[in-house]
């Protein structure tokens, strides 16, 4: 039996709520005694108003429901608890012996079904259980429709972001060679301002203070490009067994400074074992370098990151969290983006985490989040030991990356 059919199966054994609205007491009574012995759970109502006010506290599936009642009659109520619950409940109504109208127009507001008065209960188990099913027939279908819909968003957004990465290495390999002209005609420029032949030019500070900016821009310029094709130096990488653990402590060292300069306490929490994959390790190094830049910068002074790690059957599951400032939901879905930051124009770039993103698909690994304003942040990346070939095949190939 498959997980799908034992839940099924488990859910044709819960007990149907059905909400019973009668304003006539002994009826109410004898068909609520009678549910009750033929594995229903039953709540009364003696009118449409408590059936309203019980709806909003009661996770009922069925309501059975009087037509002729005074006050807010069964029609009434049947329009009310489709408006508000739509495809939540199901309702069947109780008809006058006469009133065949009330159940078809009944029906076009939206009722499973209608029964005359009296009622035969057998004939009314059955309704309810037909209608418990339709119920739970929508439901699956609204969840998976849901389950799909999250899928394709999912899928789009990493399509979006894997060309998106394409276009932008491809555009920061064409800038690099006009940057680095740039770069040369500003020094030269510089050195000719500075000169002593043209000490006693009468703009040569306005010269000097434009050439600084040319400079700033270059260096923000370059800090894009090395981002950007820091992943794609192909040719030089060595692809081998990489230590992660290895690799985030090596980084750390670098970070060093920054963690101190902030008083910074870093918690190591790693598993005892040895914690390697088949990758670039010059990637992985960056992988570890943005994310953790990323948590000192969130971090407050005397603040704290916790680095742990652990082997998930042979893939490396690592954890860097911080209890820093955090991230607001409504940018939850945009930390990946291409050129989203936060951060003032000189200190950062907004490629750090799309860089990130893009290194771990490559190696089909998985990356989330988990933040909160305040509190922290929480990113977890769960390497693969090897690196798949997307061929269709399940071949396994030992230090290849797309
Ligand atoms: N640990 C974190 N805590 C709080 N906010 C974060 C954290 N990591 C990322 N962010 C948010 O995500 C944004 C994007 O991060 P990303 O690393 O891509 O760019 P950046 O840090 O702004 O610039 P760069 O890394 O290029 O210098 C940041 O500006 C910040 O708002
Ligand atoms: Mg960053």
């Amino acid at each position: 039996m498959t997980d799908k059919e034992h839940e099924m199966e488990n859910k044709t054994d819960e007990k149907i709520l059905v909400l019973l609205v009668d304003d006539e007491t002994g009826f109410r009574r004898t068909i609520a005694k009678r549910l009750g012995k033929r594995q229903m759970a039953v709540i009364e109502s003696p009118n449409g108003k408590a059936c309203m006010e019980i709806l909003e506290k009661e996770p009922v599936d069925v309501v059975v429901l009087d037509v002729k009642m005074p006050g807010m009659d069964g029609i009434e109520t049947l329009k009310a608890i489709k408006k508000v619950y739509v495809k939540k409940i199901q309702v069947i109504l109780l008809t006058g012996n006469a009133a065949v109208s009330d159940g078809i127009e009944g029906i076009k507001a939206g009722a499973f079904d209608y029964l005359t008065k009296p009622v035969e209960i057998d004939h009314l188990v059955n309704k309810i259980r037909q209608a418990a099913d339709m119920l739970r027939f929508e439901t699956e279908k609204q969840k998976e429709q849901e389950y799909r819909l999250n899928l394709e968003k999912k899928m789009i957004n990493t399509e979006r972001l894997a060309s998106l990465g394409t276009m932008s290495t491809g555009i920061a390999h064409e800038i690099n060679n006009p940057l680095a002209i740039i770069n040369e005609s500003a020094g030269f420029m510089k050195q000719v301002v500075q000169s002593p032949e043209m000490a006693a030019f009468p703009q040569k500070q306005a010269l000097l203070t434009g050439i600084e900016k040319i400079e700033k821009s270059i260096k923000r310029a370059r800090k894009i490009t090395l981002q950007l094709l820091g992943h794609v130096k192909q040719q030089s990488s060595q692809i081998g067994e990489c230590n992660v653990k290895a690799l985030l402590f090596e980084t750390l060292s670098l970070l060093q400074n920054e963690l101190d300069d902030k008083n910074i306490s870093v918690q190591w929490e790693m598993d005892p074992e040895k914690m390697t994959i088949w990758s670039d390790p010059y990637k992985i190094r960056q992988v570890c370098m943005n994310l953790l830049s990323n948590a000192i910068h969130a971090t407050q002074e005397n603040g704290s990151i916790t680095l742990s790690g652990y082997m998930i059957d042979s893939d490396v599951l690592l954890e860097i969290r911080d209890n820093g400032i955090g991230i607001p939901k409504e940018n939850l879905g945009k930390i990946f983006d291409p050129f989203f930051t936060t951060k003032s124009f000189d200190k950062g770039t907004g490629l750090g985490l799309f860089v990130v993103h893009k290194i771990i698909s490559a190696l089909n690994g998985e990356i989330h989040v988990k933040s909160e304003v305040g509190k922290g942040t929480c990113f977890t990346i769960r390497f693969p030991k090897y690196t798949k070939i997307s061929d269709g095949t399940d071949k396994m190939e030992r230090g290849q990356i797309k």
